[in-house]
């Protein structure tokens, strides 16, 4: 059966963790991997996620299986904190969550429902897009297509492109969107844009497909919720995945939840229904640990609000970054506007240098970004900014001799 495998290489992101951590220089820099950092370089789990954690151990006396759609109170924080708690289509009690193995399962489940509700739906992706959006998409069988976004040359969305792309879809055809922080651009819609794009849904009778992986990390809680909840408040249907492994830290808890907003209670309980169903066939019940933890947080004032207080300080580190990295890289790199890494939000940019600079930022400087140019500004440190631009500002000026 197996014996006609090829081996394929490792994944880009992999190699490039493999590369960094055999690099025995001091001054070696990762932006490569998509993890938080402080300070020192550690991705931390938050204080409350700890204290959360702890209160769920001592008071767990079984691990018997807790239900195919996950943890109810798990479910319903969830909702509350992605909608807002008095958002019109949770009281109209017309969302329904499903709890699922981090924001990737939640994509891969969403996109399971679509095929079986719709089976040749396309799936519209930003281009760029998170490279993980591919697989976890196409793999359910649905075509994937892609919609003009981000302008290199500004560091901003190319909306008019956008725009004019989606006004040609037929109805029905899915568009997924980066609720914030997009990855790996940066580059988020404003909310005059969203409330354009919402225009335009309703018009063509498209499906949004929101993706929301670092609420809390680009503006704020309510800020980087803005578009999901305009378009749950004003559409009769969409979907959205959110992930637990920024915010709160869990990344290896699995932890997320697919939500289906739909025009009544009826057909958001049969969307559920379906949507377990799927899940049966797909990992049959998600893992419990991370959910109990961040259902902690979430319904304990005092740990909510130390959680709060933690996840500002990681938001705030990397807007300090961001600012802090424009200003080092505009002495060092003289005739070149790094300004629109400032603007953008979230952990990534698109740093904009060629394939040929990120390898020799890699091979000279120990500095480790992905092919594309996608950097992780959390990744940088106040102690290594300086080493960072200067070694931008060398291998740039060297370029530009050759
Ligand atoms: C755009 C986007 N969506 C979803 C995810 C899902 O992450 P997880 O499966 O760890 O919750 C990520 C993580 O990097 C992401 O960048």
């Amino acid at each position: 059966m197996f014996e006609r495998l090829e081996l394929i290489t490792a994944d880009t992101i992999l190699s490039l963790m493999a590369a960094y951590r055999a690099d025995p220089d001091p001054r070696k820099v990762d932006l490569g991997i998509g993890v938080y950092r402080n300070e020192h370089g550690e991705t931390p789990v938050p204080a409350a996620v700890r204290e959360a954690e702890a209160a769920v151990l001592a008071r767990q006396t079984t691990k018997t299986y807790v239900g195919p759609a996950g943890n109810p109170g798990f479910n319903e924080a969830m909702a509350r904190l992605a909608l807002g708690a008095e958002h019109e289509a949770l009281v109209s009690n017309r969302v329904r969550t499903i709890q699922c193995p981090g924001g990737c399962g939640a994509l891969r489940l969403g996109a399971e429902l679509i095929r079986y509700a719709s089976a040749d739906s396309v799936v519209h992706l930003s281009d760029p897009t998170w490279v993980n959006h591919v697989p976890l998409l196409s793999g359910s069988g649905l075509k994937l297509e892609r919609y003009p976004y981000y302008d290199a040359a500004s560091g901003g969305v190319r909306f008019a492109a956008m725009v004019a792309a989606l006004e040609q879809l037929p109805p029905r055809a899915v568009v997924l969107l980066h609720a914030s922080c997009h990855n790996p651009t940066g580059a988020d819609l404003s909310q005059a844009e969203w409330r354009e794009l919402l225009s335009l849904v309703k018009r063509r009778q498209l499906l949004p497909f929101i993706d929301m992986a670092y609420q809390g990390l680009g503006e704020s809680l309510e800020a980087d919720a803005f578009g999901l909840r305009l378009f749950a408040a004003e559409l009769p249907e969409l979907l959205y995945a959110v992930s637990c492994s920024k915010n709160f830290g869990l990344y290896r808890e699995r932890t997320g939840a697919l939500g289906v907003v739909c025009e009544r209670a009826a057909q958001a309980d049969a969307a559920l229904s379906q949507l377990v169903r799927l899940a049966r066939g797909l990992w049959s019940m998600p893992p419990d640990h991370g959910a109990a933890i961040v259902h902690g947080v979430l319904t304990d004032a005092a740990l909510r609000a130390r959680w709060l207080e933690e996840l500002d300080g990681m938001r705030a580190r990397i807007q300090g970054l961001r600012r802090e990295v424009v200003r080092r890289l505009a002495e060092h790199c003289p005739g070149r506007d790094f300004g629109f890494i400032a603007r953008h939000h979230g952990m990534f940019s698109l740093f904009g240098i060629s394939t040929a600079q990120v390898r020799e930022l890699r091979a000279q400087q120990h500095i480790y970004m992905v092919d594309d140019s996608r950097m992780n500004v959390a990744g940088l440190r106040r102690e290594n900014l300086e080493y960072f631009a200067r070694s931008v500002g060398a291998v740039l000026a060297g370029s530009a001799g050759r």
